[in-house]
């Protein structure tokens, strides 16, 4: 009998089928996106800056939004020098929602169409810590910049149609829920990797809602998590988390080119036009925590997105 994991004989229950998926070989595409504009955030490091190589390899014209613009320019520099595609640059610090409205205006005035957006800027905290706003910094950069980006930039990408978005997400969701009634930690004590899991499945539920409400427009929006990689995640926490993190934890990591290289495919095979609402293990589809598509909270994170990044929506439609 064959007892290896993933065969019929051993198969893990649905909740832990993402271990089996993550040791399945990787699907890749040799479609090209010449000219298609893609816009990223985040690629001053890890997989978005692989995904942002690997997209102009592909002939992507690339827009990235980043915090730093000395490093920004470097890899808009490298990006242009090595693939010989447009790149453009605009800066944005995710903590603060109005910064994320300046950058998605200033897009959205520039450029009439978007093929691709790929909500890729994370952060890691092991401390509680707000943002300008007053929200606990993961929700704050993870979840309300990527949806108040994601709507701002629905115009250009509805012209863009067929268009896709992509939401960076993590296994990590699987580690906790979701509480509505402390999004910012206020009436708990923090734990770190349950806030950015938390983070994750807001973003999971509304990108849901997301799909469900432009299945008509030709833009499509699913999830993925980009394998457990090499980064400089979580590099903000401290000399001994630094040390850990290089010395420890990465023996146990991939190279972050197979997240850009699984990025890439789904923003680019011919097969996945019309997928929408799904969830990845990179290039594999699968069923995301129970929770974070319980049928009643979905709507319910979606208001509370809505109402928090309205302020910021204000005369953009
Ligand atoms: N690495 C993994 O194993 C792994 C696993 C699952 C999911 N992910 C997800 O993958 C995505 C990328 O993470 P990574 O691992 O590549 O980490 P990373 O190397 O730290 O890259 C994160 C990117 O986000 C940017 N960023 C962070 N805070 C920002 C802010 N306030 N405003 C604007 N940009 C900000 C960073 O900019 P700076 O360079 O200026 O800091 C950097 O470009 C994240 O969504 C993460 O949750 C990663």
């Amino acid at each position: 009998m064959d007892l290896r994991l993933g065969t019929d004989d051993m198969k893990l229950p649905r909740e832990l089928q993402y271990i089996e998926n993550s040791l399945k070989p990787q699907r890749s595409t040799d479609a090209r996106l010449d000219g298609r504009v893609c816009v990223i955030t985040g690629t001053t490091s890890g997989v978005g800056y692989e995904a942002a190589k690997r997209l102009a390899q592909g002939g992507a014209e690339l827009v990235m939004i980043c915090r730093n613009q000395e490093k920004g320019r470097q890899v808009q520099n490298e990006l242009t020098r090595d693939y010989g595609v447009k790149a453009d640059l605009f800066i944005a610090d995710f903590q603060a929602l109005d910064e994320v409205r300046k950058a998605g205006l200033a897009i959205k005035e520039k450029y009439r169409r978007i093929d691709v957006l790929i909500n890729n800027a994370g952060v890691f905290s092991k401390r509680r810590r707000l943002t300008p706003d007053g929200h606990e910094m993961t929700f704050g950069v993870i979840h309300l910049a990527s949806f108040l980006l994601t709507r701002l930039l629905m115009a250009p990408l509805k012209q863009g149609a067929p268009s896709r978005v992509l939401f960076i997400s993590s296994e990590a969701h699987r580690f906790t829920g979701l509480n509505l009634n402390d999004l910012d930690w206020r009436k708990r004590p923090y734990l770190g990797m349950f806030a950015y899991a938390a983070a994750k499945i807001a973003q999971i539920h509304t990108a849901h809602v997301f799909a469900d409400q432009f299945q008509g427009d030709g833009v499509t929006f699913n999830i993925m998590h980009p394998g457990a990689v090499r980064s400089n995640i979580g590099m903000n926490n401290g000399l001994i988390y630094r040390l850990y993190s290089r010395y420890i934890l990465n023996l146990f990591l991939k190279d972050p080119a197979e997240s850009g290289e699984a990025i890439y495919y789904l923003a680019a095979d011919p097969s996945l036009e019309a997928v929408t609402g799904k969830f990845f293990n990179q290039t594999i589809e699968e069923e995301p925590a129970w929770y974070a598509v319980k049928p009643g909270l979905t709507q319910a994170v979606w208001d509370r997105s809505e109402a928090l990044v309205e302020p910021y929506m204000e005369g953009c439609g």
